[in-house]
């Protein structure tokens, strides 16, 4: 098969992490002869360097011209301590979410038995973890209207939704939850808010089309506490945009690392594939990223975008390996002896 895939290494330790998602994904091809044409494209603070735009048009273009769109991490700090900047990379990515229609975005948060011991949580709680989290990513209060009156003085930001964005996503997560254990949750805040109650009417009135699917609802305040009780009772959880942020980035410490979580964003136009985590620029250029994160979106993107999942699968099953094989990053390293980010990748690619 002939594999066209939009490559965007992006900022801080982007390029070293994509690097080595590059090199597993070309000798997973060579395995199943499969070939990979790499488009790469600028993005992020890289892009706006180079050409004042966080996600230019030629970037889309390629994008758009792609199969799948692999991703490492954009953000840069000089932009974040500057508060007037006019372009920041972020817009880049919101840009490039709203352009390709990316509404759907696909958190997993899973346990690694190796790694039991490096989340915070209790062992007991987190053992068995396995949920997925379908975060909405192009509405809400991402998008909405926003500014500033009274002088500068009030400023405000607005989320609104409509019964089509929230049955689009809605749909994915009773597709998910039937090809999973057929349980679905609706995260939202509908005792307070107006949005939340179009979200619950809506989801609840797609309920008859999956009879098989026991779905709850629950607002988000009570999620953000069960999460890390219970993270056992929970399976396909469906959320809009700002809850799922801050969802998301919670579930992740379940698995004990950021360095570890892969994600897709799918949706009208080419499914992009990335790290949850972000640019860490303290570490850009120091060879010592995780770059399992990037590789196992890799693995989604054989799956998802492909259907190539013995593909997939051999990924999963290596860095499996690395993991039991305590070949890992320092940020993973229990005190012995650590290995780089491109050696990770190295050995990774010996064992494919
Ligand atoms: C994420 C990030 C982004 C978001 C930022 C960088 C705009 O935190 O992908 O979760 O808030 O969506
Ligand atoms: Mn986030």
């Amino acid at each position: 098969m002939e594999l066209n895939i939009a490559l965007l290494a992006g900022d801080g330790i982007g390029p070293e992490v994509i690097e080595q998602a590059v090199k597993v994904s070309n000798a997973i091809a060579k395995k199943f002869n499969h070939s990979i044409n790499w488009n790469h494209a600028i993005t992020g603070a890289d892009a706006i360097d180079k050409v004042g735009d966080p996600y230019p048009d030629e970037t889309h273009e390629v994008c758009m011209n792609s199969d799948a769109i692999l991703f490492g991490a954009i953000g840069h700090p000089k932009f974040d301590n500057n508060p007037s900047a006019k372009v920041r990379p972020e817009q880049g990515l919101l840009k490039m979410r709203k352009k390709l229609g990316l509404f759907a975005n696909v958190r997993p948060t899973f346990t690694f038995p190796s790694l039991i011991d490096k989340s915070p949580l209790k062992k007991e709680r987190i053992l068995g973890t396995d949920l997925v989290f379908l975060r909405e990513l192009t509405g809400g209060i991402y998008f909405g209207e926003r500014g500033r009156r009274n002088n500068g003085n009030t400023a405000f930001d607005t989320c609104t939704y409509s019964r089509h964005e929230i049955v689009r996503l809605a749909k994915k997560g009773f597709e998910l939850a039937m090809k999973r254990s057929k349980k679905l949750c609706c995260v939202d805040k509908a005792n307070v808010l107006e949005s939340s109650r179009l979200w619950r009417e809506t989801v609840q009135s797609m309920e008859k089309d999956y009879p098989e699917v026991k779905v709850s609802y629950e607002f988000v305040d009570a999620v953000a506490m069960r999460l890390v009780q219970w993270p056992n009772s929970y399976d396909v959880l469906i959320t809009e945009n700002l809850f799922g942020d801050i969802l998301t980035d919670e579930a992740s410490v379940i698995s004990g690392s950021m360095g570890l979580m892969p994600s897709a964003s799918i949706g009208t136009e080419t499914s992009l594939f990335e790290p949850i985590h972000g640019s860490y620029p303290q570490a850009a250029g120091k060879n010592i990223a995780n770059p399992l994160a990037t590789i196992l979106s890799a693995a989604m993107m054989f799956e998802d975008a492909f259907q190539l999942k013995k593909e997939a699968n051999l990924i999963r099953e290596v860095v499996n390996k690395s993991l039991e094989q305590s070949i890992v990053t320092e940020d993973l390293s229990d005190g012995n002896k650590s290995y780089s980010t491109s050696e990770v990748g190295d050995w990774l690619v010996s064992k494919i």
